[in-house]
């Protein structure tokens, strides 16, 4: 098969520019994301097509492959509220530059040397691509994320880029959604999800997607903020400071609003992983957050169904 180049990055002035790229390696598994067919690109390199119709646009050399686009239910209110209110939230953080916190790295660290990103890895929600600072200089590494502006301003960020250098070196991004990855089946070694589960419109969706896209015994890694901890059991303190949380936006207080969509038990996300096709083969739990943020590793189980209800 002939191979795709690279997309042309055309706009000079963004300040993304440059931070982003497409390995040729990368392209060939680019599909559309809700019919796995082939995608061509546009006569003027501006926008992906579909052959039954449907197009998508190449914004500053990305691929902008998402799906999700409507706020008619109340789910697709939730999630669009709640992806705004992250990025917002994610532009403010970073014009603060805070410095990195160097427990919560070497924290991070002892997981992936006790839980390592093996082979090709699809890094889901995976943001600017800061797992990279686990992983073998030369392994291959894709990001998909649905905030296309992610990596705007990050090269103003001095704390950010002392931690993490490689920000500025270009990485394999696609803007998409987890729920419909535009990736070819069985060609993942690892699909990793940190912090991101929980912000998912469809947990289960994004779970049977990564199933689909891993290689036969391929792993899933899981890395999340559970509630209650290992046991379940969520304190007085606790509850008492999520109703409060709760009730402040009707009192016109929206600073705290809650925008995640799911805040599973580890037991419900366990169940979850398992009923989605995967042996759960490894836990560990981070240092910190109260024993809250665990870590799962799932093999791929080949012969996953549906259960009889
Ligand atoms: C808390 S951040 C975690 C980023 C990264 N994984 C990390 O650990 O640094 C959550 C990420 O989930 C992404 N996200 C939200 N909804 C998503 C969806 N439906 N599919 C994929 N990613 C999503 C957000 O854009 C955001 O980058």
């Amino acid at each position: 098969m002939e191979s795709p180049t690279a997309p042309v990055v055309k706009d000079r002035s963004s300040v993304a520019v440059g931070l982003t790229k497409l390995d040729p390696w990368a392209r060939e598994l680019i599909v559309d994301p809700l019919s796995k067919e082939p995608l061509t690109e546009g006569a003027a390199g501006d926008c992906l097509m579909s052959a039954y119709g449907r197009q998508y646009p190449i914004v500053d050399g990305i691929f902008d492959l998402r799906v999700l686009n409507n706020e008619t239910t109340r789910d697709q209110r939730l999630w669009k509220e709640g992806q705004r209110a992250y990025e917002n939230a994610a532009r403010a953080a970073q014009s603060l530059d805070p410095p990195v916190d160097p427990v919560e790295l070497d924290a991070m660290r002892r997981i992936y040397n006790d839980i390592p990103v093996e082979g090709d890895c699809l890094d889901v929600g995976g943001h600017q691509g800061r797992l990279r600072a686990f992983l073998a200089p030369d392994q291959r590494y894709i990001s998909c994320d649905p905030f296309r502006e992610v990596f705007h301003g990050v090269e103003h960020c001095p704390h950010l880029l002392k931690t993490y250098p490689f920000l500025l070196e270009p990485v394999n991004f696609v803007c998409c959604d987890a729920e419909f990855l535009p990736f070819r089946s069985c060609c993942f070694q690892t699909v990793h999800m940190r912090s991101v589960v929980d912000h998912f419109l469809n947990p289960e969706l994004a779970f049977h997607e990564a199933y689909r896209v891993l290689r036969s015994g391929g792993s899933l890694i899981v890395g999340l903020f559970v509630e209650g901890g290992r046991t379940g059991q969520i304190g007085a303190m606790r509850r008492a400071k999520e109703l409060a949380k709760a009730a402040l936006p009707l009192v016109g207080v929206k600073r705290f609003e809650d925008h995640h969509i799911w805040h599973p038990t580890y037991d419900q996300l366990t169940r979850l992983v398992s009923d989605c096709g995967f042996e759960i083969s490894s836990v560990r739990w981070q240092e910190g957050y109260a024993g809250g943020v665990c870590y799962i590793k799932g093999t791929k189980r080949l012969g996953v169904a549906k259960q009889r209800s």
